[in-house]
């Protein structure tokens, strides 16, 4: 079991299956939660009561990434809470379909809740004008990431061009934040059977060809993706940076 006790953590998106998983993993481990929820204030009332039954202490803060002034109230409002020792970046969204039907507005809304939500929330973390260090030395970011961030999935350019820019972000963090002991990786799930499958609308043919193409006997769960989260803010992970960790039963080993 890995020792949180005493860390603070940030998990954005956690009122989502995944989020709320890693909330309860990091709790359970220890750590202090605060999470954000977007739109579904019952799921993140879930994750907070989850949080609270595996021994820890929840603070629930909305946001909404796809606009610039709510993320900054936000971030005022997230300066009652740092320092911080844990980032988990987590919220995601996106518009699914073919890349030739793609306009501004669906970049934007992809990019905005994917990627730049990251940028935004560590420029707060790591402004030079803090009075203090916003994320602890030997504090660690992890980020989540997909498939179509590294590889073409069909109806995907969107939120796949979001993800890749959020995993370049990360390796940059890590050169930036080594020094102070810092970790920033990257967690990549293969197919979650969580509500975020609703957007696509092939979603059948995606299960069919993950349950086909994964070696492992079953799917990944939201608790493996916990599992990987909790240990990259462990110390056991202290020397793994810049790194992307597929959680894919074997998925992307498959030529
Ligand atoms: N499920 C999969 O197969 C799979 C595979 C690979 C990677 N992942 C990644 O794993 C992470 C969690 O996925 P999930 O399946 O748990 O997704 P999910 O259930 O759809 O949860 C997404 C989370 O992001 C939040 N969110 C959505 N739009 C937002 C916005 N505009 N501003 C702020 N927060 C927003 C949601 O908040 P509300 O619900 O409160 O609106 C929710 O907490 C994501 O980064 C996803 O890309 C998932």
């Amino acid at each position: 079991m890995h020792n949180l006790a005493g860390k603070r953590a940030l998990v954005t998106g956690g009122s989502g299956a995944i989020g709320r998983a890693v909330c309860t993993s990091l709790a359970a481990a220890g750590a202090e939660i605060v999470l954000t929820y977007f739109s579904d204030r019952d799921g993140a009332a879930a994750t907070a009561a989850a949080v609270v039954a595996a021994g820890s202490k929840a603070t629930v803060l909305r946001v909404n990434f796809a606009d610039d002034g709510n993320t900054a109230a936000f971030l005022r409002e997230l300066e009652a809470h740092v320092p911080l020792d844990i980032l988990v970046s987590n919220a995601a969204s996106g518009v699914v379909r073919p890349t030739a039907d793609l306009v501004d507005r669906h970049w934007n809304w992809s990019m905005a809740v994917n990627a730049t939500s990251l940028f935004r929330v560590m420029q707060m973390l790591t402004a030079a004008d803090a009075a203090a260090p916003r994320l602890r030395d030997g504090g660690r970011i992890v980020a989540l990431s997909s498939l179509g961030g590294d590889r073409a999935i069909p109806q995907y350019a969107a939120v796949g061009a979001s993800k890749a820019a959020m995993a370049s972000l990360v390796r940059n963090l890590c050169v930036d934040l080594g020094p102070r002991g810092i970790t920033a990786n990257v967690v990549s799930p293969g197919l979650v059977m969580t509500r975020a499958l609703q957007a696509f609308p092939n979603k059948d043919q995606l299960i069919d060809v993950a349950k086909a193409k994964t070696p492992a006997p079953r799917l990944v769960t939201p608790d493996d993706v916990a599992g990987v989260v909790r240990f990259l803010c462990s110390d056991a992970a202290a020397m793994i940076s810049g790194q992307t960790l597929h959680v894919d039963g074997g998925y992307t080993a498959v030529a």
